[in-house]
């Protein structure tokens, strides 16, 4: 296998199975540290420098929170106007990296456009770990989810995923590079307007991961074992920033919505469901209470993926 040591995580396109396996058991062994509320000195020496361009509650402070959980030193921006980024002289990602190179040891970025914390890693001489960028992947997030998943059903191979949502966003994405490297079978469910695109199918078609096209989540909810769900009311994630007077609320077509009424009448007992967050309409509040919402294990999980990630690519496990 390879070493994680000094490795950027940029993608889960070149995630091997068995990497998904060691990543996991980091998680396992760091675990108890976030659940009894005691910090480890593991990374005392090292500072993590964050650096994002669009709005983040969870990947943000889960990463910051991961930092902390390892007795390291955190540092960073959460609004890139703030910063000669995103101010008059709208500096370069090459420019801003070469500087938080020297400010700390590893950098968590989350970006606008595609491609942006792949461009960094190219001038960085830390790792650097992509924290979304635009449409393109979210690899912590997916890998927070199959950590859940693993967790909650004790399992990943021999499962159906259905995906309910925008086929554009990056969760999508990594979730279908993943869905490669295990028996896995998804049912992708979406609006006409937010279709998969015909290079990520492509690409999926290549790598050999099963998935079929479904119509409405009342046409395949009762083969899932896992419900995943990203919001069709939707910010336009290639933006820095969406006014929220410009945000539609309540519009989310029954044949994109989970509710409590559909998953008694044709969930199976056992099905989890999985949001990355924020939500709409799609999942109503009223889910929480059943017992297929893991959405707040999910919160817990990502602290301690973060903290196994950081830990693994600076060299402190290997
Ligand atoms: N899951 C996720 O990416 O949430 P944030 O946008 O709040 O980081």
């Amino acid at each position: 296998m390879r070493s994680f040591a000094g490795r950027d995580i940029l993608s889960l396109k070149d995630f091997e199975r068995d990497e998904y396996y060691r990543v996991f058991e980091a998680c396992d062994a760091l675990a108890p540290h976030a659940r009894n509320r005691r910090n480890t000195d593991l990374c005392a020496d090292k500072t993590l420098v964050t650096a994002f361009y669009q709005p983040s509650t969870r990947t943000r402070l889960a990463t910051e929170a991961a930092m902390h959980r390892l007795g390291g030193h955190v540092e960073g921006f959460s609004d890139a106007k703030m910063t000669r980024a995103g101010d008059y002289y709208q500096e370069s990602i090459k420019d801003t990296v070469h500087m938080l190179e020297y400010y700390g040891d590893v950098i968590a970025m989350r970006h606008f456009q595609q491609g942006a914390p792949a461009e960094a890693a190219k001038f960085s001489s830390v790792p650097v770990i992509n924290c979304g960028d635009g449409w393109g992947e979210h690899p912590t997030q997916v890998l927070t989810d199959l950590y859940t998943i693993k967790k909650e059903l004790g399992r990943i191979d021999g499962l159906r995923i259905l995906c309910v949502g925008d086929m554009r966003m990056r969760t999508m994405h990594s979730i279908g590079y993943a869905a490669s490297q295990f028996d896995l079978e998804l049912d992708l469910v979406f609006p006409p307007d937010m279709s998969p695109t015909a290079e990520w199918k492509a690409e999926l078609e290549a790598r050999n991961t099963r998935f079929h096209e479904v119509a409405s989540v009342r046409d395949c909810i009762d083969k899932a074992d896992v419900i995943y769900m990203e919001p069709v009311v939707q910010a336009d994630y290639t933006k820095s920033r969406v006014d929220p007077a410009d945000v539609k609320k309540g519009l989310t077509p029954a044949e994109y919505k989970v509710t409590r009424e559909l998953l008694r009448e044709k969930a199976k007992p056992g099905s989890i469901i999985l949001h990355s967050l924020p939500r709409m309409d799609e999942l109503p509040a009223d889910v929480d209470d059943t017992r297929h919402a893991r959405m707040w294990i999910e919160a817990f999980n990502g602290v301690v993926l973060r903290m196994a990630l950081i830990a693994l690519v600076l060299g402190k496990m290997e």
